[in-house]
């Protein structure tokens, strides 16, 4: 086995949901600043890190992301009040569920990035591209019988609600 060499040639899909307000507004200041980063990231954008469904990064990684950014304003800078605090309790229950399905939590990276840093976006954007490179491509999850993991947690609402979105 030589896989060590083969995560060299592998280029990571990485999917980067992120707020209008703030984050995309810092990765668009790191575009027009001509900052350099890796071009593996496929930005989403949403009003607000409020709005993104735990389920959307669960729907990336069965796309073939192989790594997922979630980004907004920083606390108390949001623009929808306390709508990502919200949203990062929220997330830190679905890390445990990504955990217990056996997801390597290293593929998933939260950060705040503001309309004025876009250089800590292309920090955060290189750090995670670069540990998913080594890490190689998503495949856990890939092989995973989703059904029968998912109805072993009956106990938390929020996973239940986004185990029930899931058409
Ligand atoms: S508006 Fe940016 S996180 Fe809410």
């Amino acid at each position: 086995m030589h896989t060590e060499k083969h995560h060299h040639a592998f280029e990571p899909k990485i999917v980067a949901f992120v707020c209008t307000w703030c984050t995309y507004a810092g990765a668009d200041l790191a575009g027009t600043s001509r900052m350099q980063y890796p071009p593996n990231v496929r930005v989403v954008k949403f009003p607000c890190t409020g709005r993104i469904d735990p389920v959307f990064i669960l729907r990336a990684f069965q796309k073939g992301a192989d790594g997922v950014l979630v980004s907004g304003c920083h606390p108390g800078d949001c623009h929808y009040m306390a709508g990502n605090f919200h949203a990062r309790r929220r997330f830190a229950a679905f890390r445990a569920l990504l955990d217990f399905v056996g997801v390597d939590l290293n593929r998933l990276q939260f950060s705040w990035v503001s309309a004025a840093e876009g250089g800590k976006w292309v920090e955060v954007v290189t750090e995670l591209t670069e540990r998913v490179r080594e890490m190689g491509p998503m495949r856990e999850f890939l092989e995973l019988e989703m059904e029968e993991h998912w109805s072993a947690l009956p106990t938390a609402p929020e996973l239940q609600a986004a185990y029930n979105a899931i058409p």
